[in-house]
């Protein structure tokens, strides 16, 4: 097995950090490595704002209600970003942009962008021994990170990823079977197989080190589902200019 995919197998999240923030040089790595990640058209359709103001980290810290986003080496937040091709732009070509940059399929390829860009940030700090978690928690408040960080229009929070030296080693989380997620030519039914990871995954919430619980991972996802959460996202991006078509 070559050291890129020890990493990348290695993974675990890490909410617990050392006191010790980044050097600049290994944040300008991990933005390089970020930037180097495929591009739909080239788009390069997101900006990363990283937070070195420690009452705007308190301030989003409040929106997410997770300790990691207050204590660690660097926190980076993800934005989807179509703001800087209207630069330069009249105004009559931006109304003839409006139908792209407001289609789903635009805020999709933001969000893929951004995504596959956070990852290699995430992949390229982990290869440095670095730990990092992602905070999708940024968005329990969507509005206020977009006031906190002055976001302009076609820009939006997608989520966070807190980085810095691990001060915990948690096991790995159990991931589903290869025969619930990868199908070769068309999609199958696989309820057995999520019927025997379930099985697993309890076992696992059993007897791991830290927060045990009687948990499944059907039992976590009927929760998730049943409770709307972040109702007010599709409204808040409407008024950004996404997703409006
Ligand atoms: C987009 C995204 C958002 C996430 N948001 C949070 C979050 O707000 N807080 C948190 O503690 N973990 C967050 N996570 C981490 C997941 O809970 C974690 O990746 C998952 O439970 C699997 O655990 P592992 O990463 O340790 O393998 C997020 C992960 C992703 C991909």
């Amino acid at each position: 097995m070559n050291s890129t995919i020890e990493t990348i197998l290695n993974h675990r999240s890490i909410r617990s950090f050392e006191e010790k923030p980044l050097e600049k040089e290994t944040i300008h790595t991990l933005i390089e490595a970020a930037q180097q990640a495929s591009t739909s058209s080239y788009m390069m359709a997101y900006s990363i704002i990283g937070i070195t103001d420690r009452k705007k980290k308190e301030q989003l810290h409040e929106v997410s209600g997770h300790p990691h986003v207050l204590n660690n080496g660097h926190l980076f937040i993800i934005c989807a970003d179509y703001h800087r091709m209207t630069y330069g732009v009249s105004e009559e070509a931006k109304e003839d942009m409006k139908a792209n940059l407001e289609n789903s399929e635009h805020l999709m390829t933001a969000a893929i962008d951004g995504a596959l860009a956070a990852q290699n940030l995430a992949i390229a700090a982990e290869s440095m021994g670095l730990g990092m978690c992602y905070l999708g928690s940024l968005r329990n408040d969507i509005s206020k990170v977009d006031e906190i960080l002055n976001l302009p229009e076609y820009v939006s929070p997608l989520f966070g990823i807190a980085v810095g030296v691990p001060a915990e080693n948690p096991e790995k989380k159990p991931r589903l079977p290869q025969k619930a997620v990868y199908f070769e030519n068309e999609y199958q039914d696989h309820e057995e197989v999520i019927r025997a990871f379930n099985d697993k995954i309890s076992d696992y919430y059993a007897s791991r080190s830290s927060n045990r619980r009687t948990d499944t991972w059907s039992d976590q996802m009927l929760r998730r589902f049943r409770k709307p959460i972040r109702m007010d996202v599709t409204e808040y991006l409407h008024k950004k200019g996404f997703n409006k078509r």
